[in-house]
């Protein structure tokens, strides 16, 4: 501390208050655009020649299809979209993304859209929250994720956060290693 600088409080930056409210198909020009965002690229898929995430994903239809079981939710910082999450029932979700799996559990899917909201507390706060909404229902007994194994920055986000490796599993010719978050690892983190 220096002698002659005035006294300064120095603390932490504080987490943004975040706020979750369903996607609607207004939000496909704004997933399409972060569609475009290298950090979301990357975590999409293993192809390194892949110039759009998630294949260039239609997102019009996507939003506007309920029988695909997917819940959107687009998270909000004063009122602006800084990111989006995708939870599913992965037993009973329509393609069958994950194969054979047990019931009463949720898979969420998580990415920030504008770059410089990445690594600000924004993606706890909005993992928080839906964790917390999957484990309202009774039934769910976990949740399950399938980062890449590469991602070495989301993987330690969602360890962080409790969830466990389970192990390297091809989704669709990516290299995935999935985790899970029982609930009483969540409850136990919570208390
Ligand atoms: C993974 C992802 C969703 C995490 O969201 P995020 O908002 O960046 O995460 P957080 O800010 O909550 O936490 C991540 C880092 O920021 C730090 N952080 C947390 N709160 C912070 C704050 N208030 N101010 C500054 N940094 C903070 C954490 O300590 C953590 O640091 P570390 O991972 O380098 O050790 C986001 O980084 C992302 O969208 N990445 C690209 C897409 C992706 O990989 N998605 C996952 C696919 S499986």
């Amino acid at each position: 501390m220096s002698l002659y600088a005035p006294e300064r409080q120095v603390t932490p930056s504080s987490p943004p208050v975040v706020t979750l409210r369903p996607a609607t198909p207004a939000d496909a020009a704004l997933l399409a655009a972060w569609d475009r965002e290298p950090h979301v690229i990357a975590c999409s898929s293993d192809d390194p020649e892949a110039e759009v995430a998630f294949d260039g994903i239609d997102w019009t239809d996507e939003l506007s299809n309920s029988a695909y079981e997917l819940t959107y939710v687009i998270a909000e910082v004063e009122g602006r979209p800084v990111g989006v999450m995708a939870v599913c029932d992965p037993e009973t979700e329509p393609s069958h993304y994950w194969g054979e799996i047990e019931p009463n559990l949720r898979a969420i899917d998580i990415w920030i859209g504008p770059a410089e909201w990445l690594g600000r507390g924004v993606g706890t706060a909005m993992m928080s929250q839906m964790i917390d909404r999957c484990f309202a229902d009774p039934a769910v007994e976990a949740i399950v994720i399938d980062p890449l194994n590469r991602n070495t920055a989301a993987i330690r986000f969602y360890r962080r956060l409790g969830f466990r490796p389970e192990g390297r599993r091809m989704f669709d010719g990516d290299d995935c290693l999935v985790h899970r978050l029982t609930r009483p690892d969540w409850e136990a983190r919570s208390r």
